[in-house]
């Protein structure tokens, strides 16, 4: 593909494609840096949904003191890009994942999550036969009912396995609030992402009281953490899609202030009738199950059915003077499942083509 020149506009690109504007997100990046300050805990940014290194060591310059990855493939993929510090969120199970554990450790400093002796055997023995230590976090199930072992004593009878394992060090423990993040009340929330994250605390607090350390107390994200720092004992956030911010986060879990970054350029490809435009953006091209996407500039055009390759708009009349050709941005409805649809981000600064970005650890799904 024939890419435009640094300098151009966003006229110059071809579409569907994705844009960073690069100075909202470094606002929303300070923002995230400023929060955390504030109140006196770490930012361990989730880069799922950017997958590209370049934006992990933006945000350690800033004050990050590493990233949260959901994946071998994409720890992989940051420790190769200058990113040693990366959580890998994630059970890490079967010998093709341990060998490739055991080279990562090798040139970075990862640390993988547990929630059963199954998981810890494995690891253990190789970390150990290869002479090394990998650090470990127990994920506890503080309601979300994903992965993770109940806070409280089975947490500590966990933590004790671990710590007597060779190759392995207790790093801490870390819970994801996930099921609270759209309580609509704003104060039920608070107290339910309090109650929650109060027992991960209070299991933190329990394990010390066995002499086992618990340097890592780690939870939130973007939907949760304005909530999530306020509580006493957490150590790091992990917030990740806040620097792109999308219509789920506004909308449907009602994080205010952060800027849309990221928006996707498309081109009216058709239209069929007065109240209806097709643009070249289906469900290949962005993902609309979490929350419609909306247009920027525009509260007159509704995103409306997706198929795979065609997005149908739906007009109000004072819309309906668009035409084949007209472009329009949207902003995603869920950028962690939008971004991945995608191969790079078209970097902006002042409506100038200032990057690109590959995704590069995209499609690493091991
Ligand atoms: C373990 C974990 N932490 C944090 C998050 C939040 O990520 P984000 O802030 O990008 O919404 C998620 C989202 O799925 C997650 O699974």
């Amino acid at each position: 593909m024939n890419e435009p020149p640094l300098g151009a506009s966003k006229d110059a690109l071809d579409t569907p494609c994705l844009c960073l504007d690069l100075d909202v997100l470094e606002a929303n990046i300070a923002a995230m840096v400023r929060t955390c300050r504030q109140h006196g805990v770490a930012w361990r940014p989730h880069a799922k949904g950017h997958k590209v290194p370049a934006i992990a060591r933006r945000q350690i310059e800033a004050g990050a003191l590493g990233v949260t990855c959901a994946k071998l493939g994409e720890a992989e993929v940051m420790a190769a890009g200058g990113v040693p510090d990366v959580l890998v969120a994630n059970m890490v199970v079967g010998p093709q994942k341990l060998a490739r554990l055991v080279e990562l450790r090798r040139v970075a400093d990862p640390i993988v999550c547990v929630d059963h002796p199954d998981q810890v055997r494995p690891i253990s023995a190789a970390m150990a036969a290869a002479g090394l230590v990998l650090r470990v976090l127990i994920e506890v199930d503080i309601g979300l009912h994903r992965v993770g072992v109940p806070p409280g004593e089975p947490t500590l009878d966990l933590a004790r396995f671990v710590a007597a394992q060779p190759g392995v060090e207790l790093a801490g423990i870390m819970g994801y609030e996930g099921h609270l993040l759209t309580v609509p009340d704003q104060a039920e929330k608070s107290r339910r992402i309090a109650e929650a994250l109060g027992s991960l605390v209070a299991t933190a607090r329990l394990l010390e009281a066995h002499g086992m350390p618990c340097e890592i107390v780690s939870c939130a994200g973007t939907g949760s953490y304005l909530h999530a720092v306020q509580v006493p004992g957490i150590t790091e956030i992990q917030a990740g899609g806040a620097i792109f911010m999308d219509a789920y986060y506004r909308h449907l879990c009602h994080v205010p202030e952060l800027g849309y970054a990221l928006t996707l350029l498309t081109t009216v490809v058709s239209r069929p009738a007065p109240e209806r435009a097709i643009i070249d953006a289906g469900r290949k091209a962005m993902n609309i199950e979490i929350h419609p996407p909306l247009v920027v500039g525009r509260d007159d055009v509704r995103v409306g059915r997706l198929s795979a390759e065609h997005g149908q708009l739906e007009l109000a009349p004072s819309a309906q003077d668009l035409r084949i050709g007209d472009r329009l941005e949207l902003i995603p409805g869920y950028a962690d499942l939008t971004t991945v649809l995608h191969n790079q981000f078209y970097c902006f600064r002042n409506g100038k083509l200032v990057d690109v970005w590959p995704l590069e650890a995209r499609g690493k799904l091991a």
